[in-house]
């Protein structure tokens, strides 16, 4: 059985990666209108991906006999100013959800909770791995012109990561 601070940062961390799923879904669809068919798809991906972050919790609660709680889940912002813009938003979101998880491991370590201190380990990897795919590309903004053909070769490029 988890102890209750665990708990509820643990049903704070399932809100925010479906808030995670839905944002990257949200600029998914952005990017389409924008016809960034490519990065369209990249973050079509990232959705994905967030929801299998989801199920990772969902089913860590679970198996320790935690039925997990499913909140409200605040609506994504649908409008950018610009596909930089949207980059730079999904990078500092990573960089929140990873504070996030650091305080969550430290909150784990702090009560001597073992098992959930390991179970977190996996999320202190892959946030490491998501924050640099998006710095990745916002670099890549620095080294490619921002004009059309730019955009064009960002969006093919994007595309095969
Ligand atoms: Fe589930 Fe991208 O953090």
């Amino acid at each position: 059985m988890l102890k209750q601070e665990v708990t509820t940062k643990l049903y704070e961390q399932l809100n925010l990666e479906c808030y995670s799923a839905n944002l990257y879904l949200q600029m998914s669809a952005w990017c389409h209108n924008k016809s960034f068919e490519g990065i369209s798809q990249f973050f079509k991906k990232q959705s994905q991906e967030e929801r299998n972050h989801i199920y990772r919790i969902f089913d860590y609660l679970n198996e320790t006999s935690t039925m997990p709680m499913l909140g409200a889940i605040e609506a994504p912002p649908f409008n950018f100013s610009s596909l930089p813009e949207l980059i730079n938003l999904a990078y500092e979101h990573e960089k929140n959800i990873t504070n996030k998880i650091h305080r969550l491991v430290h909150i784990a370590m702090n009560l001597q909770d073992y098992s959930t201190f390991h179970f977190l380990q996996w999320y202190v990897a892959e946030q490491h791995k998501e924050e640099q795919i998006f710095l990745s590309i916002l670099n890549k903004f620095k080294i490619i012109a921002i004009d059309n053909n730019g955009l064009f070769l960002i969006d093919q490029m994007i595309n095969n990561l």
